[in-house]
Order: C-alpha cells, then structure tokens, then sequence
C-alpha cells in the first residue's frame, strides 16, 4: 500500500500521511507507530517548530529590506563643533544621513524590514546628508533629544554604542540646536 515515509517533526497536513485515524503515524522508517503517552504533544510542538523555520526561511525571499546601497551624501549642515557631529554620528546617523551602517542582521528578514522602514522614515523627516532637501523636521531634533525620544527604544536596545550619557545627552541637544540655529 502507498505510504508516505516523512520525518517526525513534518506537519502532516501538508502531505497526506496515511495512519489508522487513532493518531498513528508512518514515519520516516516505514513503520507505523502508535502515539505513546505524551507524543502527541511532543509532535505538535515539533511541528510547531518546523513551521516556525519554514515560514522564517520563506520571508528570507522577500526582497524588502535587502538593498543596502545609500544614496549619495548632497551637503551636512555646518555643525557648530566637531563633537555636535560625532554624537549624531553616533546616535542618529544609521537612520537620518545617507551614512547608514550595515549590521550582520540587516539582511534578515523580519530585522531588515524593521530597518528598513527606520530608514526609510528617518531620512524622509530628517537627513543629515542631504540638507538641501525639503520636508525636514529639523527644528524638533534638539527637542527629540532632550525628550529622550530620539534615538527610538528598540534601537538604543540593540546598539549600546548609541547609548549617550546625560552630558553628552546635554551637548547634543545644545550642539543640535545652535548648528540649526546657525543654518
Ligand atoms: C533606529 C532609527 C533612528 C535613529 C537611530 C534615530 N531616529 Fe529619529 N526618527 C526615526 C523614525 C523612524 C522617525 C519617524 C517616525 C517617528 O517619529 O517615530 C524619526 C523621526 C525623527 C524626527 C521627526 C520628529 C518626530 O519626533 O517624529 C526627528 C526630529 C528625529 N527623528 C531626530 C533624531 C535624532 C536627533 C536622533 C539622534 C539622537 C535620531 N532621530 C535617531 C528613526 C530614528
């Protein structure tokens, strides 16, 4: 009789695996087998798992988030001090300027479409890189800063370098705020 030979951990529902309906399974050695106390759920969570990286290694496919080439630097503001520049580097920069950084996870889908909507998003209100451009949000950068808002949660998270102590909190926003003044 037709019987298909499957690993385990494979969600039976994607194939037809003949059993005897008392959830009894064929596997991958040809022998049917009768579930004994507690493999049901030992399978269902094995099947759980095997969804979980199929469906991880599917979105991997998705091209979103893949491309990391950065548009061309156009003119940075005249930063009032070097030290005003090297904090925004540090703290705003991987999403407002045209000097976006690489991670290892930037290409891994979920992670990269995070990124690249921060990215996306970023640059659009605010970019460094390109301050000729309209639609800037510039006059709230000093204020993003002193709220804390700004550099978002989620990234200060997963980038410990960004972290800024209070003094440095308080140059940046004082630095921001008199290189905007400046123009
Ligand atoms: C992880 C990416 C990321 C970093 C790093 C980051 N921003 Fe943003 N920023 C965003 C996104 C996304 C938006 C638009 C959506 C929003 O407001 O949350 C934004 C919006 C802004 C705006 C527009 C006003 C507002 O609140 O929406 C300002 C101003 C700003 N950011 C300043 C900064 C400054 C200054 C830094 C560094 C201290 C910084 N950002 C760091 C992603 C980032």
């Amino acid at each position: 009789m037709y019987s298909l030979k499957v690993p385990v951990w494979f969600p039976s529902f994607l194939v037809f695996v003949p059993g005897k309906g008392d959830g009894s399974q064929v596997f991958w050695d040809g022998y049917t087998r009768s579930p004994q106390k507690g493999a049901v759920v030992k399978r269902w969570i094995a099947r759980g798992v095997g969804i979980l990286v199929a469906v991880l290694l599917l979105i991997q496919l998705i091209p979103y988030g893949h491309s990391h080439t950065d548009p061309p630097v156009v003119a940075e503001p005249a930063w009032d001090s070097p030290q005003t520049r090297e904090l925004a580097v540090r703290a705003c920069f991987d999403c407002h300027s045209n000097e976006t950084k690489t991670y290892w996870f930037s290409s891994i889908a979920p992670f990269s479409w995070l990124i690249q909507h921060d990215i996306d998003e970023g640059r659009r209100r605010l970019n460094f890189s390109d301050w000729t451009g309209n639609g800037r949000e510039v006059g709230e950068a000093a204020e993003t800063v002193r709220e804390g808002s700004m550099p978002p949660i989620q990234y200060k998270l997963i980038h410990p370098e960004s972290h800024l102590t209070d003094a440095e909190r308080t140059a940046l926003e004082q630095g921001l705020q008199a290189t905007l003044q400046g123009g």
